[in-house]
């Protein structure tokens, strides 16, 4: 066993950093100070096609922007930024060597899980689409009164999205109330599907013992989609090179590949917060559900809008609990209340178990603008009332490169937020 680690340590250890078309890249952090400074930004990119890849939108004086800069183009966004006197900082000094150390730490741990040949699921560390797939799978088989393996969605490369139902069925037969969690639009938030495996396991386990669940599945059906993203997480699993997809894998007019899903679905689509150029990592697609993963998912929430009482997409990172709007700073009249209400309660749930801070709000105002995003659609066209969009760990020390060992403490503190939403609409209708 010990020869076997060390064996595996050195083979891991000793192979040299490839070198990775990412490297000597830069993730800047930026301090917009006004409006005009925003709109620099922004139109930098679309003028000069440097294919920045902004992990933080741009939004506000109030708000940092983190860039991915392509080594070839730091020269000249630096320039700009001085000339324009936009204050920034370098938040990653070489994104390659960043995504070689995750990568590398990834392969360790997963390999140090496999050793200790636990029967149990590990959730320390991160899983591929099939071990996630696997194991709600293994869930429903064992927990069939419960839990139930669906798929309501496809993908561009053929593949089916999974989705598991959780819940005990109303002994007389009616349509309970439900709620629809998913995850991972974007790819590269690894952390998400992560963080909902453990509860989708926890909700099925903790059934019959702990009151709390067990309210929540007697009272609700939950639909829970640990990975939207199914060809675009499977594609952040090949390399270092790869790791940091965003959009799904269809191919689009032109050399370049790709739709950001979270600006694909038909409320305000293309209003802003989204870009027309499918080069761009926030191209919204050529018309709104262009996309078959989009068009399947909100057809099956659609069809069920009458009982879903709650939507949260979570998404990584920046530690926020939005309400809508994304695409204004609106707040919706007679709904922003209560919105506001069950958002700061789940931040404060959050808070009570590792103590770290998530902030509530509305996407405008703690984040960026964003336009044909899901949780938009889901509160104007499918009528959700508490739909939300979740961000988790970190602020950015690691971004999407999140190591394993944040992942459970991520998971601990998301999990009773869950719970928190579904006691509320249990309470409040
Ligand atoms: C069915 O049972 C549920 C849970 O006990 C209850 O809330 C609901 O009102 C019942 N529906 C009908 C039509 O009896
Ligand atoms: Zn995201």
């Amino acid at each position: 066993m010990c020869l076997k680690l060390i064996l595996i340590s050195a083979s891991i250890l000793s192979v040299v950093a490839p070198s990775s078309v990412h490297e000597r890249d830069e993730v800047l952090r930026i301090f917009p100070r006004n409006a005009e400074d925003v709109r620099f930004l922004t139109t930098m990119d679309e003028e000069q096609g440097l294919s920045l890849d902004f992990w933080k939108f741009p939004s506000g004086p109030d708000n940092i922007a983190d860039v991915h800069v392509q080594k070839a183009h730091l020269p000249l966004v630096k320039d700009a930024l001085k000339r324009q006197g936009i204050p920034f900082n370098v938040l990653v000094d070489d994104v390659g060597e960043a995504l070689h150390q995750h990568m590398r730490t990834n392969r360790m741990s997963r390999a140090l899980s496999r050793m200790r040949r636990d029967e149990n699921f590990d959730f320390s560390v991160y899983h591929t689409y099939k071990e996630i797939t696997d194991h709600m799978r293994h869930l429903a088989t064992n927990y069939p009164d419960i839990a139930s393996i669906m798929s309501v969605a496809g993908t561009y490369e053929g593949r089916s999205i999974m989705t598991i139902k959780l819940g005990k069925p109303f002994s007389n037969g009616t349509v309970k109330p439900a709620f629809w969690i998913d995850g991972a639009i974007h790819s590269r938030e690894w952390i998400v599907p992560a963080t909902i495996i453990y509860a989708v396991d926890r909700l099925v386990r903790q059934y019959g013992s702990d009151p709390t669940v067990t309210r929540i599945l007697d009272g609700l059906d939950l639909y829970v989609t640990p990975v939207f993203n199914v060809d675009g997480y499977v594609y952040t699993w090949q390399s270092d090179d790869t790791r940091l997809w965003r959009k799904n894998r269809a191919p689009q007019a032109g050399p370049c590949v790709g739709v950001d899903m979270n600006r694909n679905w038909d409320s305000h689509w293309s209003e802003g917060g989204s870009s027309h150029d499918p080069c761009n990592w926030a191209y919204h697609g050529t018309a709104p559900f262009s996309e078959q993963e989009t068009r399947e998912i909100s057809t099956f929430i659609w069809e069920n809008r009458r009982d879903i009482r709650a939507y949260i997409a979570f998404h990584s990172y920046s530690q926020v609990w939005m309400a809508p709007w994304g695409h204004s700073y609106n707040r919706p009249p007679g709904d922003a209340g209560a919105q506001d209400a069950l958002g700061r309660l789940a931040v404060e749930t959050i808070k009570s178990v590792h103590g770290v801070d998530y902030v509530a709000g509305r996407a405008m105002e703690t984040l960026y603008q964003v336009s044909g995003d899901s949780q938009d659609w889901t509160y104007d066209k499918a009528g959700i009332k508490y739909s939300y969009i979740a961000e988790l760990r970190d602020t950015g020390r690691y971004a999407f490169l999140l190591p394993p060992d944040q992942i459970l403490p991520t998971a601990e503190e998301i999990f009773p937020s869950i719970l928190t939403v579904g006691e509320w609409i249990l309470d409040h209708y």
